[in-house]
Formats: structure tokens, C-alpha cells, sequence
């Protein structure tokens, strides 16, 4: 298995351009099963999350096409659906793969999907999405480990108040709903600006979806959604990391393409890190030259809240501050998985239930490593840049679910890093 060699210790200076979200192609993608048009997008990230996405796809009757010469557009057309089932192999692989659930639904009126079943950070059900559908009329029934769902008399629009903020299953429901007789009203919604860019995709597809991105987003269902050219927003959490690696390195970088809009509550918590993030005309400039950063309290929340996807990142770059951070998770379980790792570079961390503290020292040293979800890998090459000597991250295929060109952007800004068989 491949592993990512890092010479740490070198402040990182160069220009990086950020690429488009994989949390936000991969829900449009799946919107691509509700029309029988072709369905346009443009700025679509070369990562195995996608690639994974791309095959249920085609399982299930997308053709999905790429033009030549133009890295990231990807044209998706599902003339008619061949199959109704997200099989167990490709859905235990990448759990985005549940967002073909409501589109299957509403657009075949019935799906076969296999539950994921637990991950490297937590349990992770699916009850809430399967909950807003039942409340649309679905029937669901388990089976042999998948959820079979059929709509005996058609999905009816809904109010449905979930009983926690998901992701996942608001944009399953507000796909679903796309379709449905009459209006969906959801409550408690997740904010996050990935549901924005799909509500602004579904309604250029001629949905009529109201309020995404606050906690309440109405749906009047329509007969039948068209083609569309949409264009996928940048990623905040690759963003927020190579933000972080300016930071953990004691750098500068300018990130093309990034929009501070969409980091909540983040940008002012790295801010009071002493971090100095400025925005410039194509996207940001972070300096982390000046001096050492201070310890900062985080606890990760639904957005606008710091997002869980940066909290291991952000225990890496703790580690080396002047002074504790007490971070605290509170939408996974079990996402403290990269803190024994950091520990054998020399961290100074104390877990108690969902908080860690953090005592910053002066300098990490480099070891092998290796950790078991995406985030969590990255947050161990942020902790490699900054440490004296040699780290190793194994494992490497969880970076590539998620960061297009990792070593080749590090590597721009004078990271010396190598991946090796
Ligand atoms: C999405 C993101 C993931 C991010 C997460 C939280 C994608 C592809 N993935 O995942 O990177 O870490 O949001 O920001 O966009 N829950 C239930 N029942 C449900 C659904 C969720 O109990 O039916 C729980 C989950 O176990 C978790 C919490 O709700 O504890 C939030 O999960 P959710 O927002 O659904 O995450 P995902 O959509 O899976």
C-alpha cells in the first residue's frame, strides 16, 4: 500500500488553487437521477470519492460523459433508470452513495439501498433520512441489510421536522421532494453551503425549492426537472487545511479560488489563532510567518459552527501553539481517531469523552503514522510538515477520497514530500 513520506520542518510558500468540494459533486451528481436530461457540471474534482459516485451512476443507467480538454466538466444523462439498487460493495465504500435513495424514489418509485453500516468515525445511521420519506408516503422495509423503499402511491409532499441537523438526509429529502405531489415543508435543516449549491442546481433543473441554507427549505413539488449547466462550488474543507498548513509550517499561501464566505464560524476561530487571513481579489492569502500561534478552544457544530471535517486539522496545527486548546466534537462519536497518532509525534494531547486538550509544544517529531478516516490522514501530513525528521502516513488512499493533488500542491509551495509503494 502507498504511504506519503514528509521531510517536515520547512515553512510552506507558494500559491495553491483550490478545488471544487467533493461534499457538494457529490449530491449534485446524484441529482442527475431525476431527469431524464442531461445534467451539465463543471468544476467536478478528480478524487476517488467521485470516481466511486460515478460508477453507482452508471449502474444505475447515467451516462456520464467528460469533455476533452476540459478538466472537471462532466456531463451526466440518465435517459432511463437500468437499475433501482446501490449495491453493498460501492455504498460500504462511500456512504455519499445513500444520496441515491431519494432520487431513485422519486424518480422510479422504488430504491434498493444497502446500509452502510458503521465507519471509521462513528456508527452513522440512516434513520432520519429514511424517516422524512416515510413521512412523504414511502414504504420502507429492511432486508437482507437494504432498505427497500417504494412509493405505493406516489411520494406527497410533507412537513417533516428532523430530530437532528443531517446532512445527508436533508439533501436526500429535498431531492425527493423535487418530485413529489404537492409541498414539503423541512425543519431543522443542516445550513451547510454544499445544500445551497444543490438547491441552486435542482432549481436550475426547474425544482422550486425555497430557503436552503437557513433551518427551514420548502419544496413545491413539479412534474418533471430538466437538464441544467451548474457549476460546483470550491471546497472550504481543503481550503481550511492548506489554511491550516500555512499555519502548522510557520508559512504564507495564497489559496486562488477559495471564498471565506463559506467557512462560518471557522474563519474567526483560526483567525484567533493569530493567523493572518486576508481576502485578495481571486480568493485568500494566509501568513502564519509572523510568530507562534495561540491555543484556541474549538467545539465543532452544524454550520455556520466550525465543521467537524476541520477538527482533526485543527488538532494538528494546536498541537505546536503556545498555550492549550480544548477541542470538543460533538456530531461524531468516535472522531478522535488521529490523537494516539499525533501522540507518537510527540503531542501533548488528553482525551476526556468528546473533548481533547491540547497542550501545545515547541516541536513534533517525525514518525510512521497512519489513520483510518480522510480527514484525520490529512491532519497527520499537516502534523508531518511541521515535524523535525521523517513522518510516514500510510494509508494513503483516504487522501485521495478527498484532496485532488495533494502532494503536487504541497509540493508547489516547497513541502518536501514523496509518495512510495
Ligand atoms: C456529511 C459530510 C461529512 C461531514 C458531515 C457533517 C458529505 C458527503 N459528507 O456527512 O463530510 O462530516 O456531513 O458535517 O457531505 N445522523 C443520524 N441519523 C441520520 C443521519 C445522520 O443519527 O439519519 C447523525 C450522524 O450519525 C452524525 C450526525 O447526524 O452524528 C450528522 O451527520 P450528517 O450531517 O448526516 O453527515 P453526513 O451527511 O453523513
Amino acid at each position: 500500500m502507498d504511504k506519503i513520506v514528509i521531510e517536515g520542518g520547512r515553512p510552506l510558500d507558494g500559491r495553491i488553487e483550490v478545488s471544487a468540494a467533493k461534499n457538494a459533486a457529490l449530491p449534485v451528481m446524484a441529482a442527475a437521477l431525476l431527469t431524464a436530461e442531461p445534467l451539465d457540471l463543471d468544476n467536478v474534482p478528480d478524487l476517488a470519492d467521485i470516481s466511486s459516485m460515478r460508477r453507482l451512476l452508471q449502474l444505475l443507467g447515467v451516462d456520464v460523459t467528460h469533455k476533452a480538454g476540459e478538466p472537471g466538466h462532466m456531463v451526466l444523462h440518465c435517459r432511463e433508470l437500468l437499475s433501482t439498487t446501490a449495491p453493498y460493495d460501492l455504498v460500504r465504500k462511500m456512504r455519499a452513495s445513500v444520496l441515491a435513495l431519494g432520487p431513485l424514489l422519486a424518480r422510479a418509485g422504488e430504491a434498493w439501498v444497502s446500509l452502510p453500516g458503521g465507519c471509521a468515525i462513528g456508527t452513522r445511521p440512516i434513520d432520519i433520512h429514511l424517516a422524512g420519506l416515510e413521512a412523504m408516503g414511502a414504504k420502507i422495509d429492511l432486508d437482507a441489510g437494504y432498505v427497500h423503499a417504494t412509493t405505493p402511491r406516489g411520494l406527497t409532499g410533507a412537513e417533516y421536522l428532523m430530530p437532528q441537523v443531517s446532512v445527508g438526509a436533508t439533501e436526500n429529502l429535498m431531492m425527493a421532494a423535487t418530485l413529489a405531489r404537492g409541498t414539503t415543508v423541512l425543519h431543522n435543516c443542516a445550513r451547510e453551503p454544499e445544500i445551497v449549491d444543490l438547491a441552486d442546481c435542482l432549481n436550475a433543473m426547474g425544482a422550486r425549492i425555497a430557503g436552503a441554507g437557513t433551518a427551514h427549505v420548502t419544496i413545491e413539488g413539479v412534474e418533471a426537472l430538466q437538464g441544467a449547466r451548474h457549476r460546483v462550488i470550491p471546497d472550504r474543507i481543503e481550503t481550511g487545511t492548506y489554511v491550516m498548513a500555512a499555519g502548522i509550517s510557520r508559512g504564507r499561501i495564497e489559496l486562488a479560488g477559495a471564498d471565506t464566505r463559506l467557512f462560518g464560524d471557522a474563519l474567526g476561530r483560526l483567525r484567533a489563532t493569530g493567523l493572518v487571513i486576508d481576502e485578495t481579489e481571486d480568493g485568500l492569502v494566509v501568513d502564519g510567518r509572523e510568530r507562534r500561534l495561540d491555543g484556541v478552544d474549538v467545539m465543532t457544530q452544524p454550520f455556520p459552527g466550525f465543521a467537524t471535517d476541520l477538527q482533526a486539522q485543527f488538532m494538528a496545527l494546536m498541537c505546536v501553539a503556545d498555550g492549550a486548546a480544548m477541542i470538543t466534537e460533538t456530531i461524531f462519536e468516535n472522531r478522535f481517531m488521529h490523537v494516539p497518532e499525533l501522540l507518537r509525534m510527540g503531542a501533548r494531547i488528553n482525551v476526556q469523552g468528546s473533548s481533547a486538550l491540547v497542550r501545545g509544544v515547541e516541536g513534533l517529531k517525525g514518525a510512521p503514522v497512519m489513520a483510518t478516516d480522510l480527514r484525520a490522514s490529512v491532519s497527520l501530513v499537516l502534523a508531518g510538515l511541521a515535524a523535525e525528521g521523517t513522518t510516514e502516513v500510510n494509508r494513503v488512499y483516504h487522501l485521495d477520497r478527498g484532496y485532488a493533488g495533494l502532494e503536487s500542491k504541497l509540493r508547489t509551495c516547497g513541502a518536501r514530500l514523496e509518495r512510495v509503494a
